[in-house]
């Protein structure tokens, strides 16, 4: 049994997986959501740019695991689906690759399952609900047993979710516990926000949209490259080690004007 309850669809408030998937997409599945992401816009104007870096390090950051032999991937925190999801980039390379999404929130499992289901993907792709807060129920959950051989190499992902885990809730312990889990050989792929090299302009404006964040149902925290780093104890960092999104291996010249490149710390670890 997952400890948390579960998240039942909140009309009246916006959720981190909606409000991810406006920015990327424009659009917004409530009315809340649109007028939430008026004001975030306001306020943070680099948020859709900060949601695009994200989301092409985490296909740059699976494209990587499918080269080193990954075939099977666990996406814990995947969101709403949306153009590029983990199995679509992981198959492109790799046919047989067999993924797992996991997320607490039912409106990300439901739309995730329904688009699984229409693409004719549900042998090879499942979507469970569960918390990130209790690694065990994921590991043990049927539907990822079913897809996922755990005595194999698997590819972690917690792509900009672990901003949503307050220190109270005890991240790194949960972090040991999820990394004791993973069969040697496994990559774990991770982002976070963070405001520690931004300028003062963009710090200000980080603040704003945290303190947005705290009228949704996922209030958001930064947490500085150190607090980053714990993340990947006991693991080995694979070149180019705790860099921003966009320099992680990238395939185009990365922008360092862009002012939303500072505030996304991103990075690969390997269980040796
Ligand atoms: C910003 S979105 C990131 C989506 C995706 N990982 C990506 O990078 O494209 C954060 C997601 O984490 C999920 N999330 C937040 N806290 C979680 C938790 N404790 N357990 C599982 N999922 C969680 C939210 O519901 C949301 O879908």
């Amino acid at each position: 049994m997952n400890d948390f309850e579960s998240r039942e669809i909140d009309a009246s408030r916006p959720s981190a997986a909606r409000m991810y998937h406006y920015y990327l997409s424009g659009e917004a599945v409530f009315d809340v959501d649109k007028i939430f992401g008026e004001h975030v816009f306001r306020v943070f104007p680099y948020i859709d740019t900060l949601a695009h870096h994200n989301r092409e390090f985490l296909q740059r950051a699976v494209e990587f695991m499918v080269a080193q032999g990954v075939r099977q991937f666990l996406d814990i925190g995947s969101g709403l689906p949306t153009v590029g999801n983990t199995h679509d980039v992981a198959r492109a390379h790799a046919a047989d690759t067999r993924v797992v999404y996991v997320d607490n929130d039912m409106e990300a499992v439901n739309r995730a399952h329904d688009l699984l289901l229409q693409q004719g993907a549900l042998d090879h792709t499942a979507v469970i609900e569960a918390d990130l807060r209790c690694p065990e129920v994921i590991f043990d959950d049927p539907q990822a047993r079913r897809l996922i051989d755990f005595d194999e190499p698997l590819g972690l992902l917690i792509i900009a979710v672990w901003p949503f885990v307050p220190d109270s809730d005890r991240p790194y312990e949960l972090m040991a516990q999820l990394r004791h889990r993973l069969p040697a050989g496994s990559y774990v792929a991770m982002t976070h926000g963070s405001v520690e090299d931004a300028g003062p302009e963009f710090k200000q404006g980080y603040a704003g949209l945290v303190d947005l964040y705290r009228g949704t149902s996922d209030p958001a925290m930064s947490r500085s490259r150190d607090d980053f780093a714990t993340f990947f104890d006991g693991v080995e960092l694979v070149e180019p080690g705790i860099v921003y999104a966009t320099d992680w291996r990238p395939t185009h010249p990365v922008d360092t004007q862009d002012p939303a490149r500072p505030c996304n710390f991103a990075a690969v670890g390997y269980k040796p």
